[in-house]
């Protein structure tokens, strides 16, 4: 047991509920606090002085200068185990080309999936950590990671098994996801259909025996996968025991309404989704995750969080980091920058990137700082909490913990 103190403020994010709107007033900040931790649970928060009091012969592990704590942050969408790069993507876009002239030069997803395959298994090992260590340093430690840049037996199992391993080698926590279904790789010979059952048939028995995942995920649009036969699909995955999340909505709209109907844990993208269904959304428990990151790396108009929102939706803030739509990877600049688009408070960005994230992941045992809870926290060299997003990211995280233990 161990009392880490003093900060200036404890942003606890406690008490806040899961859906819809919140108020900076909202927010509970302890001001002059610490935090007790045992057993990689927090056990008691409140002024670091009083907690001093109650527990004298308490070790102490003793915080220099002003620095404001906050729950960990939760990256609940990312494509961060891939070979290659696509520079030469972004550069063709912003030089005006299109979806097309891009595939047809060679880039597009089909370029990351050959590099991916192509890339030797230390190599894709040793690049997801650098890309987990980054996002840690960012005070990120729960980051699920998508396959789908394999889209073979052999290449899908090969990425799901190197996030099995990288997982060894972290404390960050890695949640597992199986994007088998992001698109008919070029040398399939059959349809739409044959692949998702190719999928249902020969890749996601090997993954539930290898214990490699419990998360299946789908692109669906024009470009990828139709809405019947990803209905069809996931409710078949559904009935494999699988948990369900969609790419959906992102160009074009309905795809959150099947989300919806087949209870996904979460519909992300959404930048298309139209006002019936942001209600359809609201009403539901399937997350509706902004991925303001692909926003920018596209230049396309940001997910309607404000909308979702006041609509009482659940809206996580995640990076989608990949290597074509969205480079970036830092999902503090990202947050903060939708935040101004789409007007959020501070206390629904943070609420994003935390519980509401955790949520969507299933793991409601993080997010939030109060007793019971995972002691996973970043702390940042500022004496006032709302630096961190006005800082657009610039302001780089002080300490991050993880089970207590400063990394
Ligand atoms: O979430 N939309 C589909 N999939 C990714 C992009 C993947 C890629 O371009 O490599 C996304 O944006
Ligand atoms: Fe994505």
């Amino acid at each position: 047991m161990k009392l880490i103190g003093p900060f200036k403020q404890v942003v606890t994010l406690a008490n806040l509920p899961l859906r819809g709107k919140l108020t900076d007033d909202q927010l509970e900040i302890i001001a002059d606090g610490g935090i007790v931790v045992d057993n990689n649970v927090i056990q008691k928060i409140g002024n670091f002085a009083t907690l001093k009091a109650e527990n004298p012969n308490i070790e102490i592990e003793l915080i220099e200068g002003e620095q404001v704590i906050l729950p960990a942050f939760v990256d609940s969408h990312t494509h961060i185990c891939f070979g290659g790069n696509r520079a030469n993507d972004f550069a063709m876009r912003n030089a005006g080309k299109t979806y097309l002239e891009i595939a047809e030069s060679g880039g597009g997803i089909w370029s990351s999936v050959q590099h991916t395959r192509n890339a030797s298994e230390e190599e894709l090992l040793n690049t997801l950590l650098e890309r987990i260590n980054f996002l840690i340093n960012l005070g990120i430690t729960t980051i699920e990671v998508k396959s789908g840049y394999g889209l073979d037996v052999e290449n899908e199992l090969k990425m799901l098994r190197i996030i099995k391993k990288a997982q060894e080698s972290t404390k960050a926590t890695l949640v597992p996801t199986c994007l088998s279904a992001h698109l008919k790789p070029r040398d399939f010979e059959g349809s739409n259909p044959e692949y998702l059952e190719y999928i249902l048939t020969e890749i996601l028995p090997k993954v539930k025996e290898e214990k490699l995942a419990n998360r299946v995920d789908i692109f669906i649009e024009k470009s990828a996968f139709q809405p019947e036969e990803s209905k069809e699909f996931l409710l078949k995955t559904k009935g494999l025991g699988f948990e369900i999340t969609v790419h959906a909505d992102q160009f074009t709209p309905g795809s959150s309404r099947i989300a919806v109907e087949v209870g996904a844990k979460s519909a992300d993208h959404l930048e298309a989704t139209i006002d019936e269904d942001i209600d359809f959304l609201a009403q539901s428990d399937t997350v509706a995750t902004a991925l303001p990151g692909a926003s920018l790396g596209l230049g396309e108009k940001f997910t309607p969080a404000r909308k979702l929102l006041d609509a009482g939706a659940i809206v996580a803030i995640a990076s989608d980091w990949n290597p074509g739509s969205a480079p970036m990877g830092n999902l503090i600049t990202q947050a903060s920058i939708l935040a101004t688009f789409q007007k959020l408070t501070t206390a629904e960005v943070l609420a994003g990137m935390t519980f509401r994230a955790a949520f969507a992941l299933n793991l409601e045992d993080r997010g939030v700082l109060e007793p019971g809870k995972k002691a996973d926290f970043v702390t940042f060299k500022t004496n006032n909490f709302q630096n961190v997003l006005y800082n657009q990211g610039s302001l780089k995280a002080e300490n991050v913990f993880i089970n207590g233990i400063k990394i």
